[in-house]
């Protein structure tokens, strides 16, 4: 009996004649697998009949589609896993592998406590593959930026895992229009859904772009000389992902000089750190001019949009300011932290919760206030899964200072709190030292408003324990004279 499936990873097709094939008592020796033409492994799918009547087992009686589906196999939960996994290995005999396992699951009831079941083994060992090349696609897949913003990359799997992996990609650059093509398929992202295209020619890779220029000056920065452990770095890079990353083309003349490299570090004489130098604008073009916002609709959008520095692409999204029109104060912090980014409002965090319970104790509302922040756009650095706040630099605070001029004007304040540095420099275009200004109204806008300084609340939270009873009296203070208008005596 011939069973020909749509395609490679068509594991629901799979799923589907296994079981009627099982109720059928169709013995897995009975049977040959076969898989779409998409399937590249010489899994021989222009060979094969193919059924006129559309997928389903060959052989003679109801075509598969019309059929009642019988009801479901019962395996162990983990059995399940492993097989998704495995029918997505590049393995032309996966197919015929699963289903006999399946079958004997119905007919050994032991086979599941055997740990040295050969069909098992190596239905572990496809599994096992499938994950390592899953995991490697994540960490080798370099984007190359084209001129319309979208982000393309070249990849080159082991395995058909091209559609098992596009979730993370989709999560992990939720913000960026990309595409990946493999040999395998493709998947496009556009912001919001998912679309798998066929295989990929290399000839359709991209060309590099300057970010690459970027990432090997960065690369070759970073390689340490005297940490270099060949036999662990092709463990962990292996060779078979080398000629698509642009990375490995370092490795060797690095390796090379490394031993020369290393002597003449020991050999040197202690030097003090360099200078730190401008950063390289990330952004060759100049921002284009942005059109005025006339509502803060306008403004919300423009700031969704705005790339006039390289933090908008990496945040989930702009979070501009909220509260009423025409407030009596506006307050202003720093930028959104891993909350706001992803509630898409300011202040919800651990500093919006402390700055909340400061609102409370001196009975100002919240939902008087115009709360907002300088930068628009949450800056942070990838610690493993976790996304750690990192304070914006002074060319990020600047490029994003439109943004705040316009939601100020919008908004109509009677006045401004700035809750920290970044804002106080924000708001009065100069440094502003916290500790030594703090608790007066300054007078320096040119639209006069006034700006009052004190702490952000972060601050608090950096402090000892012990110091933060008296800190918090003291900024409960300063926005108890913010509220009334009034500097300290
Ligand atoms: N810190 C800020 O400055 N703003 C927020 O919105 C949250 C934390």
């Amino acid at each position: 009996m011939r069973v020909h499936l749509d395609g490679p990873v068509d594991v629901e097709g799979f799923r589907r004649e296994a079981r009627r094939l099982l109720a059928r008592q169709v013995a897995p020796h009975c049977i040959e697998w076969s898989c779409g033409a998409a399937d590249r492994d010489g899994a021989t799918g222009s060979l094969w009949h193919q059924p006129a009547s559309g997928p389903g087992p060959d052989s003679g009686g109801t075509p598969g589609e019309t059929e009642a589906l019988p009801p479901p196999v019962r395996v162990p939960a983990e059995f399940a896993a492993l097989c998704e996994k495995a029918l997505l290995h590049a393995e032309p005999q996966r197919f015929a592998l699963m289903y006999r396992l399946l079958w004997r699951l119905q007919h050994e009831p032991g086979l599941r406590h055997d740990p040295l079941d050969a069909d098992m083994l190596r239905a572990r060992q496809l599994a096992k593959a499938v994950q390592l090349d899953i995991h490697k696609m994540r960490a080798f897949v370099r984007f190359t930026r084209l001129a319309d913003d979208r982000h393309v990359a070249w990849f080159e799997p082991a395995h058909h895992i091209v559609e098992a992996n596009a979730g993370f990609f989709a999560r992990r650059f939720a913000q960026m229009r990309w595409a990946i093509l493999t040999p395998r398929g493709s998947v496009e992202w556009d912001g919001s859904a998912l679309r798998f295209g066929p295989a990929a020619d290399r000839r359709e890779r991209p060309p590099p772009d300057a970010g690459e220029h970027l990432w090997l000056t960065y690369y070759a920065h970073i390689f340490n000389p005297a940490r270099l452990k060949l036999a662990m770095m092709r463990r962990e890079m292996p060779r078979r992902y080398w000629h698509n990353l642009p990375e490995a083309a370092l490795i060797e003349p690095l390796s090379r000089q490394a031993a020369v490299r290393s002597r003449a570090m020991v050999e040197a004489s202690p030097t003090a750190p360099r200078r730190i130098r401008a950063p390289i604008a990330l952004h060759p073009q100049p921002p284009s001019p942005q059109a005025v916002p006339l509502s803060l609709e306008e403004l919300r959008a423009g700031a969704q949009a705005c790339r006039a520095c390289p933090i908008g692409a990496l945040a989930t999204q702009a979070v501009c300011g909220e509260g009423p029109l025409a407030p009596g104060h506006m307050l202003v912090g720093e930028q959104p932290g891993d909350q706001e980014d992803l509630a898409g409002r300011p202040f919800v965090g651990p500093a919006g919760q402390l700055l909340d319970r400061a609102l409370a104790q001196l009975g100002w509302p919240r939902d008087s206030l115009y709360l907002a922040n300088a930068v628009k756009h949450f800056k942070y650095e990838l610690r493993g899964k976790r996304r750690l706040h990192k304070t914006p630099g002074q060319r990020e605070a600047e490029a994003c200072g439109q943004w705040l001029d316009h939601e100020i004007r919008l908004v109509r304040p009677q006045a401004l709190v700035a809750l920290g540095a970044t804002a106080a420099r924000a708001l009065l275009g100069r440094p502003v030292a916290v500790q030594s200004e703090r608790g007066a109204w300054l007078d320096e806008r040119s639209d006069g408003l006034p700006v009052f300084v004190t702490l952000h609340p972060s601050a608090l939270l950096r402090l000892p324990d012990e110091e933060r009873p008296a800190a918090w009296q003291r900024w409960l203070a300063d926005l108890a004279l913010a509220r009334m208008g009034q500097s300290r005596p």
